[in-house]
């Protein structure tokens, strides 16, 4: 299932890098900045070996991320990012003569920065693609939630948002809290007409982001892209909403935790999700996480679903069963969950 594939990078294959970066740019279509800076990186010997240091991955996101975290208002380059100017200028040549000059400029701190990192944004849009499904399947029934590559937890607090679905047959408006989220349902409506209820809430990842700490806010600010500033606005609400809810974060490999963190809770249905995260981990981990999952459904009720990339195929994939890789497809979706279109059998 692995979206990328940038062992070139270890290999010190600058052309496969190049290929990859230019498959990265595909991702980045609405960030029409990041876009154009991915392009002219994949031409660009001397940004490619930039890249190719960064063992993390996608090194594209770890590299700009790290960029955007450092840049200051009085830089160059600013004058393209929403956040440090008011009228960011067009991307073009200029553009990136000014991410090189800042980047080779400082080759090692870039790289020291983005190789200390993950690939971590905590987008809360995608609560508003999981919401139908956890909600169909909890009805009034309180279910043990659980996130696997949960980031910082946010999206455990998807029943404190509130949500706004636009659809053929009009507006479905849900909740009442902050963030609200604006997604687009592409199918027969309304798509949920309930908030489900959590008994438990608990996040899983191999290294859990505690938002409150303004360093790793920071981190998580400098991982949404320069334009997205309605998504950095519903990151800041999220990290607010997230203080007043219990969350238990567990550190570690979801396929090695999954198990332990089922046989902790109290009885009662389960639904296990996981949005834009396995496609980081190796076929091994997916294996694991499924031999858990079906050995759960052996004795309690469980939904597990995933919304993840799939290499090959334009949108995410949102998938209901026991196995990604095998699961029922049941809708496509915007990877920031701007739109979702369920598949209809
Ligand atoms: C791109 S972030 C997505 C976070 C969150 N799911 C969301 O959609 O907002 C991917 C997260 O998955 C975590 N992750 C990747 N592989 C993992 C694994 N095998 N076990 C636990 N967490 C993992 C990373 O540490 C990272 O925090």
């Amino acid at each position: 299932m692995n979206l990328d594939d940038w062992s070139g990078a270890r290999d010190g294959d600058l052309a496969a890098v190049a290929a990859e970066t230019r498959r990265w740019a595909d991702s980045a279509a609405d960030s029409p900045l990041y876009r154009h800076f991915a392009l002219a990186i994949a031409d660009d010997p001397d940004l490619l070996a930039v890249l190719a240091r960064i063992p993390g991955v996608p090194p594209m996101n770890l590299l700009l991320g790290a960029v955007k975290l450092r840049l200051n208002a009085d830089d160059p380059l600013a004058a393209w990012y929403p956040h440090l100017t008011p009228q960011p200028r067009t991307p073009g040549p200029a553009a990136y003569a000014a991410l090189r000059a800042y980047v080779v400029g400082r080759a090692d701190a870039v790289v020291a920065e983005a190789s200390a990192r993950r690939t971590q944004t905590n987008e809360t849009g995608r609560a508003a693609v999981l919401l139908p499904w956890v909600a169909a399947f909890a009805g009034d029934e309180p279910v043990h939630a659980v996130d696997l590559g949960a980031s910082a937890g946010l999206n455990l607090c998807l029943d404190r948002f509130s949500y706004r679905y636009t659809w053929t047959g009009g507006t479905t408006l849900l909740g009442s809290g902050a963030p609200e989220l604006h997604c687009e349902w592409r199918g027969d409506g309304p798509p949920v007409s309930a908030l489900p209820m959590f008994a438990t809430r608990t996040g899983i990842d191999l290294s859990p982001v505690d938002a409150t700490d303004p360093y790793q806010a920071a981190w998580l600010e400098a991982l949404v892209w320069p334009e997205h500033q309605d998504r950095l606005a519903r990151l800041r609400a999220a990290i607010e909403a997230r203080r007043n809810v219990d969350v238990a974060m567990i550190a570690g490999d979801a396929a090695r935790m999954l198990g332990e963190v089922e046989a902790g809770l109290p009885p009662g249905p389960m639904v296990i999700w996981h949005t834009v995260a396995l496609y980081q981990a190796p076929p091994e981990v997916h294996e694991r996480i499924d031999a858990a999952v079906a050995a759960i459904s052996r004795h309690r009720r469980v939904l597990r679903l995933g919304m993840e990339p799939v290499r090959g195929l334009p949108d995410v994939q949102v998938r209901v069963g026991a196995s990604f890789a095998q699961a029922r497809t049941v809708a496509t979706a915007h990877a920031h969950g701007r739109w979702v279109a369920p598949a209809y059998a």
